[in-house]
C-alpha cells in the first residue's frame, strides 16, 4: 500500500484529536494489519466480522462489549480485548471512550452490517492523524 504514515504516533493524543464518534482513523500499518484510533460514545450496532479477529485497546474511558451468547465484558483504561472472528458483538460506551484497534486491512468496522455510521476505508484514511 502506498499510503505513508508517521513512524511515531502517540495513540492517546491521536485519539484525543478526533471529534467524530464511531469514525476510526488509521494511524499505522503493520504488515497486513491497520492500527486505528477511534472515539466512541453511545453504541454502534450489533455486527460480526466473519473472518477477522478484532483487537480493542482502551486508551481512556470505559467500554462494554456485549455478546449474544455470553456475558458482556467491561473494559477500562489500559485493558485489551480481542473479539473473535464470526462472533456477534455490540460495543457500548456510556461516556466518551477513546480506543485503539488492530485489525486486518480488509476489516469493515461495522462488519457484516452497513449503517449510516459505516465508514469506508478511504474515510478512515482521511483524518487529522494522517501524514500529509
Ligand atoms: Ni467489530
Amino acid at each position: 500500500m502506498s499510503t505513508s504514515f508517521p513512524s511515531f504516533v502517540n495513540l492517546l493524543a491521536a485519539a484525543e484529536a478526533l471529534t467524530d464518534t464511531w469514525s476510526p482513523r488509521v494511524v499505522a500499518q503493520v504488515n497486513d494489519q491497520f492500527v486505528k484510533v477511534a472515539r466512541l460514545h453511545g453504541q454502534l450496532t450489533w455486527h460480526a466480522h466473519e473472518s477477522e479477529d478484532e483487537m480493542f485497546l482502551i486508551l481512556k474511558g470505559n467500554l462494554r462489549i456485549e455478546y449474544r451468547d455470553m456475558a458482556a465484558i467491561e473494559l477500562v483504561t489500559g485493558d485489551m480485548h480481542v473479539v473473535s472472528r464470526g462472533v456477534q458483538h455490540n460495543p457500548v460506551a456510556k461516556d466518551v471512550c477513546l480506543i485503539a484497534l488492530v485489525e486486518p486491512v480488509t476489516t469493515l468496522h461495522t462488519g457484516d452490517v452497513i449503517i449510516d455510521r459505516t465508514r469506508t476505508l478511504e474515510q478512515q484514511l482521511t483524518g487529522p492523524v494522517r501524514k500529509k
